[in-house]
């Protein structure tokens, strides 16, 4: 970026835009090598205004290339979430392996917000669009009525449509990607409900150490999530082509146990099998306010999701995608030391640039509190603990650096985990993120900091017997 475009927090290996304001990812499909982001995009300011969908792509999933605006507002409104598919079979007649994209159209009159689903179709791989002359193609009387995902349903031979519409999802479907057909809903005494449902998306997973696949429906929500404002809520059940069943209604589920990680969704055809997701890395809380000035917001990194299980439940799984292995520079290892009160590391890295990967194990010789933190030379810190005996990963950003542009920023955010013999984690820090990944996964914790420098020391503390820090790596990301 050019030097009247220089920020100190734009992160390296994650997504931003050059300028101007991103909130949602949009449309994620994967073709030929490459996958495409297309993106909730105000190209004329670094606020909320004038959605369009901006566009991205990559092939390794954290460096990404800006490709331009790729579907801008009509006379239907402006261009809200959505999903894009691959037309192999050319079920629509736009032409064989058409990327049809799917878009909510959303325009306010004097009569309050209208919002309706629109369709349009790309013949060169997603660069440019052509919107259909049907538009808008479902259309509703309710004032949420937002965030086609659509999919094809192999065993039916169809395609499926979710639509977030209220606090309940419908779900249609469609032979031709045209004509949809409303088959059912979803959503009435079904997990949280403080706020508005938005960007769903349904997709099947493997259960771990099983042959069992399950459907498993994400719903974003806003406000009501764990800590305050946005946050991503699943169900997992089962799904016939048109009726989701949650089958595990006890508990209300969270994707991730930070303050930043919303209206994640997943790609489209991703290779062998897989199932990435993607968030959108800030809050409606406090979203237009964070202290970047050309741009605002950047994506999480991208996560492979899978379902395990563990008493008797099913849970996601959010592993960072493999691909970001390849961004690591030169490792360095400290060696294993044991912490009995206080130890610090002082240098993590030589030249640090404020994006890397910490990778720990921690062994337990009889601590119930694990404390450690990421520190600059201005004390601003990142704190975090394990509670043994509540089972539970902690991280508090109250200090962590500039908090003071909203009152909902600094925050303590609490996520379950095993905090028994052994812990393994892999902290991401990209200059104004730390995404928190336990247990290969089985917690993930994103949030946003904005420090006024790189934080590159380590503390640790103990209480009772300690414990062993036996692995302590540090990789560059680049
Ligand atoms: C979610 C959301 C979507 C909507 C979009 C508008 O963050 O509110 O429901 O389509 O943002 O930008």
């Amino acid at each position: 970026f050019d030097m009247a475009n220089k920020e100190s927090f734009r992160p390296v290996y994650h997504h931003t835009p050059a300028y101007g304001w991103m909130n949602d990812p949009n449309g994620m499909f994967y073709k030929d090598g490459v996958y495409h982001l297309y993106f909730q995009y105000n190209p004329y300011g670094s606020v909320w205004g004038n959605m369009h969908w901006g566009h991205s792509t990559s092939t390794d999933l954290a460096h990404w290339t800006f490709e331009g605006c790729a579907i801008v507002p009509d006379a239907w409104g402006a261009i809200f979430s959505g999903s894009c598919v691959v037309d192999h079979e050319n079920t629509a007649g736009f032409g064989k392996d058409a990327i049809v994209a799917f878009y909510t159209s959303a325009k306010s009159t004097p009569w309050g917000d209208v919002q309706a689903e629109s369709m349009a179709y790309s013949l060169d791989n997603g660069k440019t669009f052509t919107k259909y002359e049907g538009n808008p193609i479902v259309t509703s009387e309710e004032k949420d009525f937002r965030d086609p995902k659509v999919f094809w349903y192999a065993p039916g031979k169809h395609w499926c449509m979710i639509l977030a519409v209220g606090q309940h999802m419908e779900i249609y479907s469609s032979a031709n990607l045209k004509d949809w057909k409303k088959e059912s809903e979803f959503g009435a005494m079904q997990g949280a409900h403080g706020g508005v449902w938005e960007c769903p998306d349904l997709v099947e997973l493997p259960v771990e150490g099983t042959r069992e696949k399950k459907w498993v429906l994400i719903c974003n929500l806003n406000p009501g999530g764990p800590f305050g404002g946005s946050a991503a809520q699943y169900f997992i059940g089962s799904f016939d082509g048109k009726k989701f069943v949650n089958e595990f209604p006890t508990q209300t589920k969270w994707m991730d146990w930070g303050k930043d990680n919303y209206a994640t969704v997943t790609w489209n055809n991703a290779p062998e099998g897989r199932c990435v997701a993607l968030g959108w890395m800030s809050n409606w809380q406090y979203a237009n306010n964070v202290p970047t000035r050309q741009y605002r917001s950047a994506n999480t990194i991208a996560r492979d999701l899978t379902i395990y299980r563990e008493g008797g439940e099913l849970y996601l799984k959010s592993t960072p995608s493999k691909e970001i292995k390849k961004a690591r520079g030169e490792k360095v290892s400290v060696p294993s030391f044991k912490v009995a009160g206080h130890h610090e590391v002082a240098s993590l890295l030589k030249d640090n640039q404020g994006a890397y990967e910490i990778e720990m194990v921690i062994q337990n010789a009889g601590a119930s509190k694990i404390s450690f933190c990421l520190l600059n030379e201005k004390g601003e810190k990142v704190s975090m603990y394990y509670d043994v005996p509540r089972k539970q990963f902690v991280m508090d950003r109250s200090k962590s650096g500039k908090v003071d542009f909203s009152s909902d920023f600094p925050a303590v955010t609490v996520a379950p985990a095993t905090a028994d013999k052994e812990m393994t984690l892999r902290l991401f820090v990209d200059r104004s993120s730390v995404e928190a990944f336990g247990e290969d996964g089985k917690f993930v914790m994103t949030n946003l900091v904005f420090p006024s420098e790189t934080y590159n020391k380590m503390c640790f503390e103990s209480d009772k017997d300690g414990y062993t820090v036996k692995t302590l790596r540090v990789y560059p990301l680049k």
